[in-house]
């Protein structure tokens, strides 16, 4: 199978290599093409714009950065929609909201295409391994073509209906990581201000009903002050920022996430972004970072 492949971070990069192992064809485009070379040197193809790809390709894929990097990739000159026609699909698996997703599905359905939102659960790790959790939503017949490579990019796929069904579940999960990880900052820190041995609490909360796989990884880390990004902090407020907007629109009050998104926002602020979102903790400790990024 020959897919297009639309944006090479953290999480792109991982997932395009693991279908070019398992025996896709792969062609890559990313907006700073000197990303592309890595890949090339392992058997991938380069299109120099988005659209020049969709031409290529009967099925593309994109992990972008946030719904502006999507729309702008589909609607902007040498974008997606210049190409998509008739057969061809679009699986956009960024992690956006639903409006974004709606937009880019009605503008490639209306040309005849194929669209299906497909974000994923699971980090840099889980990307590499082929263990991501995919949520997809949308065109069920491109889905269940889609499927083969689905199958090496993630360990379950589920399939939730009409678009817009996808990015709720993805922001969903990932409002509440962020409050997770505030809530593990607080108590890290609070350990350390009363005396207390902050690995002690890690291997405490891991043999408790709260153990779970993001605090074992990440909390030793943070008790480094290491934050190398698996999933960077922008990122992660970016959810928090369009979980709160989904919550506003049917009058769900979220007091415990917007107090997390504020703790991301002031990460941001102490110029943090780029960091592993791990490093709301020096924001929550009321420092700047003297963290590894
Ligand atoms: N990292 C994780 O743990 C994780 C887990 C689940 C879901 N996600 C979601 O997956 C998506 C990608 O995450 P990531 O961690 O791979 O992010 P990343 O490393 O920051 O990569 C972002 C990608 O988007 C591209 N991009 C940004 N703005 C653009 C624009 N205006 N036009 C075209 N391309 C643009 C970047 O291109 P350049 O290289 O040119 O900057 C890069 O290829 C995000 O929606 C994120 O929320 C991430």
């Amino acid at each position: 199978m020959e897919v297009g492949f639309l944006g090479l971070g953290i999480m792109g990069k991982a997932m395009a290599r693991n279908l070019l192992r398992n025996g896709f064809r792969v062609t890559v485009w990313n907006r700073t093409l000197s990303k592309c070379q890595e890949l090339v040197s392992e058997g991938a193809s380069v299109g120099e714009t988005p659209a020049s790809v969709v031409k290529k390709c009967k099925y593309t894929i994109a992990m972008l950065s946030d719904p502006s990097a999507a729309l702008s990739v589909v609607f902007d000159k040498d974008g997606v929609l210049e190409e998509i026609s008739s057969g061809k699909g679009y699986i956009d698996m960024s992690t956006v909201d639903a409006d974004t997703s709606s937009k880019i599905s009605e503008a490639i359905t209306k040309k005849g295409g194929y669209f299906l939102e497909a974000p994923v659960s699971g980090s840099k790790k889980p990307a590499e391994d082929g263990q991501l959790v995919i949520l997809a939503a949308g065109g069920k017949e491109l889905y269940e073509e889609i499927t083969p490579a689905f199958n090496v990019l993630g360990k379950k796929s589920f399939f939730l209906g009409e678009v817009g069904n996808g990015a709720k579940m993805k922001l969903v999960v990932n409002m509440i990581m962020g409050s997770m990880m505030n809530a593990l900052s607080e108590g890290l820190c609070l350990a350390d201000k009363s005396g207390l041995n902050p690995q002690t609490l890690l291997d405490v909360l891991d043999l408790g009903g709260v153990a779970n796989p993001m605090f074992k990884l990440k909390g030793p880390a943070m008790i480094k002050g290491s934050y190398a990004p698996a999933f960077p902090l922008k990122h992660q407020q970016k959810d928090m920022r369009l979980a709160l907007a989904l919550g506003d629109e049917h009058a769900v009050s979220m007091p415990v996430a917007a107090t997390a998104n504020e703790a991301f926002k002031k990460a941001r602020g102490l110029g943090l972004g780029d960091h592993d979102f791990s490093a709301v903790f020096e924001a929550v400790k009321g420092k700047g970072s003297s963290g590894d990024a």
